[in-house]
């Protein structure tokens, strides 16, 4: 049976979905069958991180209302053999969507895929409560900022009041210097203000922001130090 893993974080722009598609593309590369679902209902961005745009025609909303079959909204991401997205809504809404039917559908997926990884939205509002319904467990990506420590320290607070016990975090965005330099919260800082492991820390890299331009995961770019970081964090996420 496939293991569902959420990616949360509570502030916006904190690398969730940059996470998701690159440990997506990382397991896909070892030889795991991946999903990965888009619930950024309205926002959604990780087909343009996929370079996948052209090709969504149904959704996980068109799956959940019954107008289509879940292959239908199943798209295999171009160079790759066994990883696949499924978008999100292009617009809010107004179709009814509960745990009941997220718990549901991921059920059916787990009989097809190894990992199943869910881009959540920013904050802790109900489409959390629906994204996390399945899990087994989540990933709280947050970054090296006051007001991102405190919104991680929620979502790790919700989900552990929702029964999502099995928690860890990813500090994504770190600047080394501006660390240093007392410009930014430092590591003792950061990790005091959650319980959960840190199971990894991502840099501020520029080459990150151009991957996500381009519609290609950085972990394609076999034997950089960013894609031995990723295997590091994935390896700790899924043992
Ligand atoms: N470590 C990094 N270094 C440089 N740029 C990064 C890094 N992580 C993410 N980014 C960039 O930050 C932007 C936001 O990332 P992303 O969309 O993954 O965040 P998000 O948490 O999913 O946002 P949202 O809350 O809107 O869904 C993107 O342009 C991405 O390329
Ligand atoms: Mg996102």
């Amino acid at each position: 049976m496939g293991k569902v893993l959420l990616v949360a974080s509570g502030k916006g722009g904190t690398g969730k979905t940059m996470f998701s598609v690159n440990m997506g593309a990382a397991l896909a590369q070892r030889g795991y069958n991946v999903l990965l679902v888009d619930m950024d209902m309205g926002l959604r961005n990780m087909d343009l991180y996929l370079g996948m745009e052209d090709r969504v025609v149904y959704n996980i909303m068109d799956v959940l209302s019954g107008i289509c079959r879940i292959s239908k909204a199943i798209i295999r991401v171009d160079g790759f053999s066994s990883l696949y997205f499924m978008a999100a809504a292009p617009r809010l809404d107004e179709r009814d969507i509960t745990p009941l039917h997220m718990a549901i559908l991921c059920a059916k997926l787990r009989e097809v895929f190894d990992y199943i990884i869910i881009d959540c939205p920013a904050g802790i509002g109900e489409m959390l409560e629906v994204s996390m319904e399945a899990a087994d467990k989540a990933v709280i990506v947050t970054e090296p900022e006051f007001a991102a420590s405190r919104d991680a320290d929620m979502t790790e607070r919700f989900l552990h009041e929702h029964g999502l016990d099995d928690t860890c975090v990813v500090l994504n965005r770190v600047n080394v210097e501006l660390m240093r330099e007392g410009y930014m919260p430092d590591l003792d800082t950061v990790t005091s203000s959650f319980n959960s492991p840190l199971v990894g820390i991502i840099q501020e890299d520029d080459n990150i922001r151009i991957s996500t331009n381009k519609g290609i995961p950085i972990v394609m770019k076999r034997g950089t130090y960013i894609e031995k970081n990723f295997v590091e964090i994935i390896a700790k996420i899924i043992r």
